[in-house]
């Protein structure tokens, strides 16, 4: 696992949309698998500005959801398949065909589950995953426990992560009790995992994803698993990390050509 300080979220977000955009360069339709919540923001503004100055064709690339509220009617303006399209599609000048997610309105969940894990390996796999990290150390919506193999599977909120979400709707009643989420597993598959964490709220969580022992009690933890993942914090999120020093120094020596 590579961990990247930097010195705050906007830096962090030009970095990871230096390394989305790289990978664009190498593979015109990678499936970029992205995030939703207020930490990836500062990724698609640049990824965004990046496009518009025309150094990236981003024309073919495809886009991919982590998580999605259950039972939210389609359309709501928080359902995570509007805020993907209002954040990351349409800025990169792209139209819904180019993007795939779970579909939080079936009646059947379950099938919704297994179609969409198909869906995705039928696209060949994510190439780039972007995760944020709950207070919680949740990945996507695997709350604590989540088993480490899990699939994409409907999952029940922590009252934690409904709170920490309830500003973006009319109060905490409005927020869902259950989602679809990629699973452990599912996330794992991505041949590159990026999770971004900003701000002191998240300094505990990273501490232990990174540090701590694996263990689904810190779902974040599995990216120990991951052949290639890395964590760009800023110095807020960083704050509790025992070799903070040592991954300064890292990643100050990397060679250039290694990019992230
Ligand atoms: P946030 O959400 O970026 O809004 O803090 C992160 C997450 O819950 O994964």
């Amino acid at each position: 696992m590579e961990v990247v300080i930097v010195k705050d979220s906007a830096t962090g977000g030009a970095l990871i949309a230096d390394a989305m955009a790289d990978l664009l360069r190498r593979k015109p339709d990678a499936l970029l698998g992205v995030a939703t919540g207020s930490t990836p923001l500062p990724v698609y503004e640049a990824l965004g500005a990046t496009v518009r100055a025309g150094e990236v064709d981003a024309s073919h690339a495809r886009i991919c959801q982590l998580d999605e509220y259950v039972g939210l009617p389609a359309g709501h303006p928080e359902s995570y398949r509007s805020v993907v399209l209002r954040q990351v599609v349409e800025p990169l000048g792209l139209t819904e065909n180019s993007f795939m997610g779970p579909d939080g309105t079936a009646q059947d969940v379950a099938a919704a589950c297994a179609a969409y894990d198909q869906a995705l390996a039928d696209a060949g796999g994510v190439d780039l995953q972007l995760l944020g990290i709950g207070t919680d150390g949740h990945i996507g919506f695997n709350e604590p426990c989540s088993s480490l193999a899990s699939r994409t599977r409907i999952k029940t909120l922590t009252q934690q992560t409904r709170r920490d979400n309830a500003r973006f709707f009319n109060g905490l009643d409005e927020v869902p009790h259950h989602v679809i989420t990629q699973g452990i597993g599912t996330i794992l598959e991505a041949r590159h995992l990026v999770l971004l964490a900003t701000g002191e709220a998240k300094a505990d969580a990273v501490a232990l994803a990174v540090e701590g022992p694996l263990s689904a009690l810190v779902p974040a933890s599995a990216l120990q698993l991951h052949p290639h993942a890395t964590v760009v914090v800023d110095d807020a999120a960083a704050s509790r990390l025992k070799l903070a020093d040592y991954f300064r120094a890292t990643y100050a020596a990397k060679p250039d050509w290694q990019g992230l």
